[in-house]
């Protein structure tokens, strides 16, 4: 009886199941699923992270490991009686090796943790998403993060060398250490990055550290639309020689709704088309201002802000990093997360403007990292639509943008993964032989099927 087990399972590990926990647990920043999860349990280390998966494995019950659930494609939900696995318990905070530039860190610390423990000695992890307050290095692995800094430094995954997996049967794997080279056959490490909890639980990992940009420059400049924003990302790069630490897009509507519900005043004269956010290595120099002079002479850019102090770079970056919160108190949103190559994505975004949004039943709004070729598309529900309504007109209407997205080579999911919500979406990134591939690795390790049940594909 499902008393019995969770009552077991409750004189090894703190567990609850409060109503307040479940519902808390039982979802990601989502809200598409009703979570209902059976209990949630808090294991303090690895070790119970490994009891607690022996006892699922020999009970068979479902498991759905669970991180800051800040995820986007429903992830770390558990709407099917599942029993959640909290990792926020595994507090373990090393010390920084400065000469190996490496940290090694629970899977429940929180990104900016990370960053306030580097930072005191000028290193950075360099994965920075606005979701940093809550979202956890071990969520950060399975889901590969990337954020607004992949056009300097790259995905998460690059960030890593050694971590610790605990697979559903209780094993707990060390794949990897601090040491920087290590090339003894096939990289399990990396099969577990990005693999979204249904392989196994990140449980400890050793995160590579690099040196702070000594100054940085940000600056906020309007343009008439996204082609103009390629252009203008051509000319930092070529023209401008900048180095580039984040190439950002705030559409017209996504500006404003920022303002709206976060009572901030526009940053330009009047409000723009579009908004690109440029954070830039360097001090505030003679040069920089040139080029911005240039490419505002040029008509490249109608107007822009150069921030001249920490508070003014922070108020800058607050129009392009509160979007997912504003468009989320604003109403109900569909969301895509896309990325075709750099060099085709006006070409993308011209066919998705003309054949694309008309199919969707509501206002489409966009923001995203220029520089990766990666977009958000957000759709917002109408008022006056019932929500069942909502979701049936943009699931067809997502159809062609997965077309378009394979004839483009694009990604259906840039950065935020598959969990739950892009499933249908999966065959048009991926072939069935790779799909297939990694269904029998997941059959190996999992021959159950019990770790994050429906996640990514169906078994
Ligand atoms: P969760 O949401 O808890 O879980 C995510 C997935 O990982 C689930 O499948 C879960 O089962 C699994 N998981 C979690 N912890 C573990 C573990 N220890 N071991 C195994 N599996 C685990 N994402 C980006 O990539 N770039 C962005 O710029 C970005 N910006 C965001 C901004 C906002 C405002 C929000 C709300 C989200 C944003 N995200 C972004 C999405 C999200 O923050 C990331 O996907 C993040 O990496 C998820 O971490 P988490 O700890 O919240 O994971
Ligand atoms: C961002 C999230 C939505 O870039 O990925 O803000
Ligand atoms: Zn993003």
């Amino acid at each position: 009886m499902l008393t019995t087990w969770i009552d077991d399972l409750s004189q090894k590990v703190p567990l609850s199941r409060q109503p307040q926990d479940l519902q808390a647990y039982g979802r990601d920043w989502t809200r598409v699923y009703v979570p209902r999860p059976s209990a949630v349990v808090f294991p303090r280390h690895p070790e119970e992270v490994c009891e607690v998966l022996r006892f699922c494995s020999e009970r068979g019950i479902a498991v759905v490991p669970s991180g800051g659930r800040t995820g986007l494609s429903a992830g770390a939900v558990a709407a099917e009686g599942e029993l959640v696995l909290s990792l926020e318990r595994l507090r373990h905070l090393g010390e920084v090796d400065p000469l190996g530039l490496t940290l090694t860190v629970g899977a429940g610390i929180t990104n900016q943790e990370v960053h306030q423990h580097s930072e005191k000695i000028g290193l950075t992890w360099p994965i920075d998403l606005a979701s940093k307050g809550s979202c956890q290095v071990g969520g950060n692995l399975a889901t590969n993060a990337g954020g607004i800094r992949v056009i300097r430094y790259g995905h998460a995954r690059q960030w890593v060398t050694g971590l610790q997996v605990a697979l559903i049967d209780g094993t707990l794997l060390k794949l990897g250490t601090a040491v920087q080279k290590d090339n003894v056959g096939p990289d399990l490490r990396q099969l577990m990055i990005g693999s979204e909890g249904i392989l196994g639980v990140i449980t400890q990992a050793t995160l590579r550290l690099t040196i702070m940009p000594r100054e940085c420059q940000v600056m906020f400049l309007a343009v008439d639309n996204i082609d103009r924003g390629l252009e203008l990302l051509s000319h930092a790069r070529l023209q401008g020689r900048l180095q580039l630490q984040a190439f950002e897009f705030v559409a017209q509507n996504c500006l404003e709704a920022v303002m709206k519900v976060q009572d901030r005043a526009c940053p330009f004269a009047q409000i723009p088309p579009a908004a690109v956010l440029i954070e830039v290595e360097g001090r505030l120099d003679n040069e920089l201002e040139q080029w911005m002079e240039q490419v505002m002479s040029q008509g490249l850019v109608r107007d822009g802000v150069l921030a001249r102090s920490s508070t003014e770079r922070a108020s800058l970056w607050a129009y392009r990093d509160n979007i997912t919160e504003s468009l989320g108190s604003l109403g109900l949103m569909h969301k895509n997360d896309i990325a075709v190559e750099v060099g085709r994505l006006g070409e993308f975004v011209h066919t998705l403007l003309s054949e694309v949004a008309p199919h969707y039943p509501g206002q489409m709004y966009l923001f995203g990292h220029l520089g990766d070729g990666n977009l958000h598309i957000n759709v917002m529900k109408p008022s006056a639509m019932d929500p069942e309504t909502f979701w049936e007109g943009c699931q067809r209407a997502d159809q062609l943008l997965y077309e378009l997205l394979r004839n483009l080579n694009g990604s259906v999911s840039a950065e935020h993964g598959i969990g739950l919500l892009k499933k249908a979406a999966l065959s048009f990134s991926r072939g069935p032989h790779e799909v297939d591939t990694v269904r029998r690795v997941k059959k190996a390790l999992d021959p159950q099927g019990l770790l994050n049940p429906g996640k990514v594909f169906d078994l």
